[in-house]
């Protein structure tokens, strides 16, 4: 099988070529090499080398600068969505999709399911919907879309990056407490993506994060935990929990955002695996 990973240089798709399966091959494309808000080139790409499978890992996900750069955010995460789906709908290839929890409006107090209602409350998140409903219009019966939230790997840049450097700068952090939600390994999230590769059968919105609810107070407080332990980290500072309010973001953030990972886990026969465990494991790759 032969499977295109776009946004190269990204979080997820560094995980992805990491964990490719040695029996596929696997061609990975950054922005200058296949620009998806270009549906010429992305017509002609997908033309020449036919991949079987699209994973497409690109996306604008500058949360903050979106509100001010929609148009942009629009372009990479709603056409260039589009134009990958027309593209493959010619060569019957099928697409494998990454959004978001910011589709919801954090109103929730229960994890959301996959069939719960969007209602974005940022233009990230909308224009990250819009997506989702243009892939879900042209190839619904091969694509396969799956939320995730709270991404982080050791290639990129993460709140586990920005923290550990943080806490080696500042004398204390004030750590936002009324945002929940779960942390991501990206790492995780690849092999889940591996494993629907080979089952071509699975179609439809999955939601995958790792298990357990945190608060970003929560996971800073982790971070400097395993920080500490591990090395990474020499002196402990105070982490301080603040409301929302006291941190001011161009973008509203959903104040709930965890989301339930049930059918997935059933489709791949992979379990979640805890956000405290994987983010120690990630930070064994620091080291
Ligand atoms: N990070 C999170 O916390 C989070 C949370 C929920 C969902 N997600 C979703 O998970 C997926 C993977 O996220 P990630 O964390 O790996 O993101 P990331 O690290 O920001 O990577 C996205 C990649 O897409 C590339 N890209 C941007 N515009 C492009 C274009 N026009 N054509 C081709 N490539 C383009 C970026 O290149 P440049 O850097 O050069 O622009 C970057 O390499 C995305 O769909 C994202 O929306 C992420």
């Amino acid at each position: 099988m032969k499977v295109l990973i776009t946004g190269k240089g990204g979080q997820l798709a560094w995980e992805l070529e990491q964990l490719a399966p040695e029996v596929y091959d696997v061609i990975s494309v950054g922005k200058e090499e296949l620009d998806i808000t270009n549906e010429t080139l992305v017509n002609a790409f997908i033309a020449e080398h036919k991949p079987d499978l699209v994973i497409n890992a690109a996306a604008y996900t500058a949360v903050d600068q979106a509100e001010k750069d929609s148009e942009i955010a629009y372009k990479v995460n709603e056409l260039g969505v589009k134009y990958l789906a027309q593209a493959c709908k010619k060569i019957n290839a099928r697409i494998l999709h990454i959004s978001t929890d910011f589709v919801f409006d954090g109103e929730s107090t229960r994890p959301y399911q996959t069939d719960a209602k969007p209602n974005p409350i940022n233009i990230y998140g909308a224009s990250k919907l819009a997506g989702d409903i243009a892939l879900n219009e042209i190839l619904p019966e091969a694509s396969v879309i799956v939320r995730t939230a709270w991404v982080y790997s050791v290639n990129g840049n993460n709140f586990v990056k920005s923290m550990l450097r943080l806490m080696q700068e500042k004398p204390q952090l004030g750590i936002i407490y009324d945002q929940i939600g779960t942390p991501t390994w990206a790492k995780g999230l690849a092999q889940w993506l591996w494993l629907i590769a080979d089952k071509p059968e699975v179609t439809g919105t999955y939601h995958w994060t790792d298990a357990g609810v945190a608060s970003w107070y929560d996971f800073a407080v982790a971070i400097q935990e395993l920080g500490l332990e591990k090395g990474l980290l020499t002196e402990a500072i105070p982490v301080l929990p603040i409301p929302g309010t006291a941190y001011p973001t161009p973008a509203k953030r959903p104040v709930f955002s965890v989301i339930d990972k049930a059918s997935a886990e059933v489709v791949s026969g992979l379990n979640t695996v805890h956000w405290r465990k994987q983010l120690s494991s990630m930070m064994d790759e620091l080291v």
